[in-house]
């Protein structure tokens, strides 16, 4: 048996929805009726359902032999595994945001703090920043910070909060990460789900 490591959160919709619509029904109706599992297996398949950021932690760690993650949460934390490919949903991207007649950012306020400071860095623009676990757009809101910098897929969620883009700063999609051990000693297995799910050929 392999272990997939899935998050919840919008890529666990976004993958389902894939799944739905390559005619992998038995594993996207399997998988959408275990919402407060903390696991299922389904055809041989174990996935566990953990937070975005620690899907690499599982499979750096080898309890899960592959990951389904955003590329914001490697791209902000380095991990010994192996990033196989880019998976073909899951797409939104970073950027900085603020209310609008923001002139100046000194202040940021984000969850990916390393991803913001390689930003302005590279801008050679000199800012602080805070950082928060979540809910960010209330940061320029109560005056907290200048603007933030965050994950946006649709844009609502800034325009709900009358919030609004400067500056897109990278695409980010979903990836497939694999333990560097158990990629070649359960090659077999693997590919076999690898190839069912349409990600090699
Ligand atoms: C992200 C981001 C925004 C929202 C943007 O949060 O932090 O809040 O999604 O999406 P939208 O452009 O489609 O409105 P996420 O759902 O990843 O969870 P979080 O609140 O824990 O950061």
């Amino acid at each position: 048996m392999i272990t997939v490591a899935l998050t919840k959160g919008r890529l666990f919709k976004d993958f389902l929805k894939y799944m739905s619509e390559n005619d992998l029904a038995d594993y996207s109706t399997a998988l959408e009726d275990e919402t407060r599992s903390l696991y299922t297996i389904v055809n041989n398949v174990k996935f566990i359902f953990a937070k975005g950021p620690d899907v690499p932690t599982y499979v750096e760690s080898g309890v899960a032999d592959l990951g389904i993650v955003g590329s914001d949460i490697i791209t902000e934390n380095p991990f010994n595994i192996l990033n196989v490919s880019q998976l073909p949903f899951g797409d939104c991207h970073f950027s900085v945001a603020a209310l609008p007649g923001q002139e100046s950012f000194g202040v940021i306020a984000t969850k990916y703090t390393n991803i913001a400071k390689e930003h302005f860095k590279n801008k050679k623009q000199d800012i602080s920043l805070i950082h928060l676990n979540g809910s960010v757009e209330l940061a320029p809101l109560l005056g907290l910070s200048d603007g933030i910098v965050d994950i946006v897929q649709t844009g609502s969620t800034l325009k709900d909060n009358g919030l609004v883009e400067y500056e897109k700063i990278m695409d980010i999609h979903a990836r497939l990460i694999a333990n560097k051990r158990t990629f070649y000693t359960k090659e077999d297995e693997i590919y076999g789900f690898l190839t069912e799910i349409g990600v090699i050929e």
